[in-house]
């Protein structure tokens, strides 16, 4: 028996408005915008990054960060909300030959446990990093925060650096901060 158009049409149109609405919409505190590689190498020597380092990068976009402090032989995990980031980013590790010493977890950044980390590095903006110093300031002492082109307020860096870069005819200041857990805070 064959089925009438209107219902197959009408089946269609059901399964395609469930598929939809089951799809995960993704609400991000930042957009995806990349750390250009120069500023990536300024991040790791401005916290000397190195094998005895555990790097947690939050917002970890394509895990570009994390891949460099992992070429580095410091071991890392790279967070991110934007699953497709996070696919992204396992692929990029796959390719630099890093993927043994890192891993990628889609998760909320706010969410996540960060005590581990001798390294914490970020590129968000300043209202997410306010949101997080609490966080951040209970970490061990010592703890090394890193952040491109955004400050925490009224805590000032222990070590800061400013780049100008062209891009196309376009100068743009991109700016590096380095703050580090104090003990008895
Ligand atoms: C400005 S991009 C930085 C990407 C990469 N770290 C870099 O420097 O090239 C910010 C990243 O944070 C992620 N993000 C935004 N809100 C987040 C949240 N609440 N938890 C985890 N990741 C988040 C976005 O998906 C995006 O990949």
């Amino acid at each position: 028996m064959k089925m009438p158009t209107k219902i197959i049409n009408y089946l269609l149109f059901t399964y395609l408005l469930s598929a939809t609405m089951q799809t995960k919409a993704v609400e991000l505190d930042v957009p995806y915008v990349e750390t250009p590689p120069e500023l990536v190498e300024i991040m790791m020597n401005i916290a000397e990054i190195g094998p005895d380092d555990h790097v947690i990068d939050l917002g970890t976009g394509d895990g570009r960060i994390v891949i460099a402090a992992g070429k580095r032989g410091a071991t890392g995990v790279g967070i991110d909300l934007d699953p497709a980031r996070i696919t992204e980013a396992k692929q990029n590790a796959i390719s630099e030959g890093v993927d043994d010493k890192l891993q990628f977890i889609e998760q909320d950044l706010f969410k996540s446990d960060l005590s581990e980390a001798t390294v914490i590095t970020l590129f968000l903006n300043e209202e997410v990093n306010l949101k997080l110093r609490p966080t951040l300031l209970k970490l061990k002492p010592g703890t090394k925060i890193v952040s491109h082109m955004f400050s925490m307020g009224d805590w000032q860096p222990i070590r800061y650096q400013q780049v100008v870069m062209n891009n196309n005819g376009n100068f743009f200041i991109h700016e590096v901060f380095y703050w580090e857990v104090p003990a008895n805070n």
